[in-house]
């Protein structure tokens, strides 16, 4: 009989990834197909889901081609937690996505508040606070916004679960996704009818919630025809990008913890009961294994951060293979600090720990005697500080891992590993395959199938971890200051507001500069 391969799918922010997986876990492919971004004003993030769906259909293309005749067992999905996509009676999407870095619903965020009856009851409810990157609040602004859309609106689904219904025509999520809507009960694993009903929405916009290692459809005909994959083909309910990135590098169980940089940058921790955050700053999400929770903070600006920074300071770099390798090194040559360089990554608002859409990124301390060398180390450190405020949190509470695994952008270069571990003061791990949420959601799908009992048993088959790499204690004592220092910048992230200045009846020509006009 032909070898069976699994399919990872990943539909992140920055891009559309699939792998092929054997049933050792060896990645015998993997392609991604890029995505533009849309921000439309600042604070704002949209996506096109069609877009998602052909970047999908094109990275699947290209992995089953450099494996033909390939036989897949089964499809998991992963892909950007929140990211609303509004789809009419005939299954059209209606207008772009609204991104979980998509910052306008702050006003909609303090009516479900007000209508749940207040943040306590939203969080016997849901879990939860409301947040703007949540996909509720964003219902709620097409509903104030948009009205003509809203009376379209039949149905609201999540990134990944757009691209199945692509696929396969099921209408269907699971709970890992279902947690980051706000109208997901995450204690008592089902939709809450209740805050439904308090904001006025009918339960008939939700999809189904089926498990995460369980097949909720099978490829189509036409969607075979798309992609390369047989007709019939199970796809499994897969999860959300941060609880696949998790289990994609083993961690499902309490006790560890990974940090991820994706676009955005999470410290996340198993629990065996869904703990909450007394002041509401980190969030409590279901697992992709039944009865694990999640608790986990989120910055919005991680690789997104430096990516914004590599086309904007760095554009000589731009369509270079290894521009961030060259960035890495030439901070590497600065001292910790920066020199005095303090970067605030805030540049779409932040959750972690500030829940605050209105603040803004900054660079703070520049002189003269600064190069670009100094605004990029400024730049990683200030994301790892950012992500730090997570992992307080979650010490805070009483999640202390001994390490942290890395999983994304920041995992692969070793000076961000080790400036990883001496601002978090912890050792740090990788794994062999480091493949993010298109890992987890490739090893769900191998449960799905068969090969393995369960994603603990998936991921003890198929991953190696590197022994763990130990903070220098100088250096972190020193990281320690600088953090402080970090936190202390925070009052410049927000904006600055001034009195406009009042028109009077015989308004005076505004003076001229001294010395007249030029020119
Ligand atoms: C998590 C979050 C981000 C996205 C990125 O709450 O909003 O990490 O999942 O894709």
């Amino acid at each position: 009989m032909a070898e069976s391969f699994f399919l990872g799918l990943d539909v992140g922010t920055s891009g559309v990834k699939a792998i092929l997986v054997a049933p050792g876990g060896d990645v015998v492919a993997a392609a991604t197909t890029p995505l533009r971004l849309d921000t439309p004003r600042p604070g704002w993030a949209e996506q096109d889901p069609d877009d998602w769906w052909g970047a999908g259909v094109a990275s699947i293309r290209e992995v089953l081609g450099a494996r033909p005749g390939a036989r897949v067992a089964a499809v998991g999905i992963s892909g950007q937690m929140h990211s609303s996509v509004f789809l009419d009676a005939s299954g059209a999407v209606i207008r772009p996505a609204l991104l979980w870095c998509d910052g306008r619903t702050t006003a909609e965020c303090r009516e479900i508040t007000e209508r749940a009856g207040g943040e306590a009851r939203l969080r016997d409810l849901v879990g939860n606070p409301a947040l703007e990157g949540f996909t509720l609040p964003k219902v709620l602004w097409l509903r104030n916004h948009e009205p003509a859309a809203f009376e379209r609106l039949a149905r609201v689904l999540l990134a990944k679960d757009y691209v199945r219904f692509r696929l396969t025509g099921a209408v269907a999520t699971e709970p890992s996704d279902a947690s980051g809507t706000l109208m997901y009960d995450v204690a008592r694993g089902r939709w809450s009818a209740e805050l439904m009903q308090a904001v006025g929405l009918p339960l008939s916009l939700l999809p189904e919630v089926g498990g995460s290692a369980e097949p909720l459809g099978r490829v189509g005909a036409e969607a075979a025809a798309l992609t390369g994959l047989a007709a019939g083909t199970p796809v499994v309910g897969g999860g959300a990008d941060n609880a696949c990135g998790a289990a994609g590098v083993g961690v499902v169980e309490p006790g560890e913890a990974v940090a991820s940089w994706g676009t955005s940058g999470t410290v996340l921790a198993p629990m065996a009961e869904p703990r909450i955050d007394p002041g509401l700053r980190a969030h409590t999400f279901c697992h992709v294994v039944p009865d694990v929770w999640y608790l986990m903070g989120v910055i919005l600006s991680a690789g997104g951060a430096f990516a914004w920074y590599r086309e904007q300071l760095a554009r000589e770099l731009a369509g270079s293979a290894d521009a961030a390798a060259r960035l890495n090194e030439e901070a590497e040559r600065v001292p910790r600090g920066a020199d005095g360089v303090t970067f605030l990554p805030y540049l779409q608002g932040e959750r972690t720990p500030h829940r605050d859409a209105s603040i803004r990124g900054a660079f703070l301390g520049l002189s003269l005697a600064h190069s670009r060398a100094h605004m990029t180390r400024a730049v990683l450190e200030g994301v790892c500080f950012a992500m730090r405020d997570s992992l307080e949190i979650l010490r805070e509470l009483g999640l202390t891992p001994d390490r942290l695994l890395l999983t994304g952008g920041g995992a692969r270069s070793p000076f961000v590993r080790r400036l990883q571990a001496e601002v978090y003061g912890l050792p740090v791990s990788t794994v062999d395959r480091e493949e993010g949420p298109a890992y987890g959601a490739a090893l769900l799908a191998a449960v799905g199938a068969g090969a393995f009992p369960d994603v603990a048993a998936a991921a003890r088959a198929t991953l190696v971890r590197a022994a763990p790499e130990p903070p220098d204690p100088v250096a972190c004592r020193e990281y320690d200051t600088l953090y402080l220092r970090f936190r202390a910048s925070y009052p410049a992230a927000h904006p600055v507001t001034v009195a406009a200045v009042a028109p009077t009846a015989d308004a005076a020509p505004v003076p001229a500069a001294p010395g007249g006009a030029a020119g």
